[in-house]
C-alpha cells in the first residue's frame, strides 16, 4: 500500500487547478442511464472513483469509454436492473443508480451502497420518497429491491433531512414518472445543480434547482429523454481544501476552475482566521501572512459549512492562535481522524458532535493514517505545519477524492513524495 510522506514547514504557493466535483461527475454517470444512446459527461476527474462507477455501469449493460477527462456512456434500450454487489459496496455514490434504473425499467435491485467510514449513511429517505412514488421497497440479502412494474407516479415528498443522494435518487426517478413531483426540503448543493442542468439537457422539466423545493413535470414515458453532452461543475471541495492548506501554511495560493461563490462561507471564515481573500468568476486567491486566529465552525447542508471540509477547518484550529468550537451536524463518524491529528500532537477535546481544538504553534511529525478521503486530505495538510515528516498511509482514500494531490502539491512547493510501504512480514508461516 502507497504512503504518503509530507516534510513540514513548506509554505504552499502557486496556483492549482481543479478540475471537475467527484459527487457530481459519479450522478452525472448515473443520470446517464435515463436514456439509451451515449452521453458524454467532460470534466471529470480522474479517480478511482470513477472507474468504479464506470465499472457498475458496464455490468448494466452500458459501454463506457473514458478518454483523458471524458466519459463516454453508451446506454442500450433495455439496460440490466442488478447493480454489481461487490462494487456497488465500494461506492456511496453508486446508489444513484437505482431511481434511474427503476424509472426506465420498472425494477431496479442495487447492494447497499459503501462509502467512507463517517458514520452512519441511512437510505430510509430514498426508501420513502419512491415509495410515494409507487415502489414497493424492499431489503433482502443486502440489496435493495425497488419494484414499480406499473411505473413511477408523480408525489409531494417532505425530506426530513436535506439529503443529497436521496435528493438526487429522487430527482432522477421523477423526470420519468406519470405527473408532477415536488420534493421539499431538497438539498441546494451546487453538485444538485449540476445534475438539474443535465437532465435538463437531456429533456426533463425541472424548476426550484438550487432551491430547498424542486418541482418536476414528470414526462411519463420512459423512452423521452435524450442523450447529452454536459460539462461536471468544479470541484468545491477540493478547491477549498487547497484554501485551507493555503491558510495553515501561511502560503499564497490561487485556486482556478471553480466558482468561489460554492464555498463563501468557508472563505468568510478564512478571513476572519486572517487571510487575504480574493475571488474571481472561476477563481479564488488566500493568502495568509500571519499566525492564524482561531474560529469557531459549524457544518450545515449547503450552503452551510460543507462537512467535507471539517477535517481542514479542524487542521487550521489545530495551528491557530486560541480555541476554536467546531461542530459537526451531517455526519456521526466524522471526528473518527481526530486520534490521528492527536499524534501530530493536535490538542482536541470532543464531546459529541462538538469539537474544542487549542491551537499550537506548530504539530509534531508521526506516522497516521487516513480513515477517509477529507480525513486523509486533513492529515496531509496537517503533515506540512509539522515540524519533521510526516508518513500518511490509507493514500488509497485521498486517491479517492484528489486526482494529482501529490504532484499539485509539489507544484506548490511542498516537499512531498509517494512511496510504497515496505510489507509486513508474514508472521507464522
Ligand atoms: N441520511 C439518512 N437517511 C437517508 C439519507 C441520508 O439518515 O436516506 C443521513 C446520512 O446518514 C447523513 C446525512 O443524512 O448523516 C447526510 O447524508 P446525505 O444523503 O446528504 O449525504 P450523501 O449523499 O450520502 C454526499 C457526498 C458526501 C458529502 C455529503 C454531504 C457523495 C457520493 N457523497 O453524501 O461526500 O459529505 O453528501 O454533503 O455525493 C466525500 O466526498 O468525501 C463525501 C463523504
Amino acid at each position: 500500500m502507497d504512503v504518503i510522506r509530507v516534510s513540514g514547514g513548506a509554505r504552499l504557493a502557486g496556483e492549482v487547478a481543479v478540475v471537475g466535483a467527484k459527487n457530481s461527475a459519479l450522478k452525472l454517470m448515473a443520470a446517464a442511464l435515463l436514456a439509451p444512446g451515449r452521453s458524454v459527461v467532460t470534466n471529470v476527474p480522474l479517480i478511482t472513483d470513477i472507474a468504479v462507477m464506470a465499472e457498475v455501469l458496464r455490468r448494466l449493460g452500458c459501454e463506457v469509454d473514458i478518454r483523458g477527462d471524458e466519459v463516454g456512456v453508451t446506454v442500450p434500450d433495455r439496460p440490466g436492473t442488478e447493480a454489481d454487489y461487490d462494487l456497488v459496496r465500494q461506492l456511496r455514490a453508486s446508489i444513484c443508480v437505482l431511481g434511474p434504473l427503476l424509472a426506465r425499467c420498472g425494477y431496479a435491485r442495487v447492494a447497499h451502497p459503501g462509502g467512507d467510514a463517517i458514520g452512519s449513511r441511512g437510505l430510509d429517505m430514498h426508501v420513502a420518497g419512491l415509495a410515494r412514488m409507487g415502489a414497493e421497497v424492499t431489503g433482502e440479502h443486502g440489496y435493495v429491491i425497488a419494484s414499480a412494474p406499473g411505473g413511477l407516479h408523480g408525489a409531494t415528498i417532505w425530506l426530513d433531512f436535506p439529503s443529497v443522494g436521496a435528493t438526487e435518487n429522487l430527482l432522477m426517478a421523477a423526470v420519468l414518472a406519470r405527473g408532477g413531483t415536488e420534493i421539499d426540503n431538497a438539498a441546494r448543493e451546487p453538485e444538485i445543480v449540476d445534475l438539474c442542468a443535465m437532465l435538463t439537457g437531456m429533456g426533463a422539466r425541472i424548476s426550484g434547482a438550487g432551491t430547498s423545493r424542486l418541482e418536476v413535470a414528470g414526462l411519463g414515458n420512459a423512452a423521452s429523454l435524450a442523450p447529452v453532452t454536459h460539462r461536471c461543475v468544479g470541484d468545491r471541495i477540493v478547491a477549498g481544501t487547497w484554501a485551507f492548506g493555503a491558510a495553515m501554511t501561511r502560503g499564497d495560493v490561487t485556486v482556478t476552475g471553480v466558482d468561489p461563490r460554492f464555498i463563501e462561507i468557508a472563505l468568510d471564515k478564512l478571513i476572519l482566521a486572517g487571510c487575504l481573500v480574493e475571488t474571481g468568476p472561476q477563481s479564488l486567491r488566500v493568502r495568509m501572512d500571519q499566525r492564524p486566529r482561531a474560529v469557531d465552525v459549524v457544518t450545515l447542508p449547503y450552503p452551510g459549512f460543507a462537512t467535507d471540509l471539517l477535517p481542514m477547518a479542524i487542521g487550521l484550529a489545530s495551528v491557530s492562535e486560541g480555541s476554536s468550537l467546531v461542530t459537526e451536524n451531517i455526519f456521526d463518524g466524522r471526528f473518527m481522524f481526530i486520534n490521528e491529528m492527536a499524534r501530530l500532537g493536535a490538542q482536541i477535546q470532543t464531546d459529541g458532535h462538538h469539537a474544542v481544538v487549542r491551537g499550537r504553534e506548530r504539530l509534531s511529525s508521526a506516522p497516521v493514517r487516513a480513515s477517509d478521503i477529507r480525513a486523509g486530505a486533513g492529515l496531509v495538510m496537517a503533515g506540512l505545519c509539522t515540524d519533521g515528516i510526516t508518513e500518511i498511509a490509507g493514500v488509497h482514500h485521498v486517491d479517492r477524492g484528489y486526482p494529482d494531490v501529490v504532484p499539485d502539491l509539489r507544484r506548490l512547493g511542498a516537499c512531498v513524495e509517494r512511496t510504497v510501504a515496505p510489507d509486513v512480514p508474514a508472521f507464522g508461516l
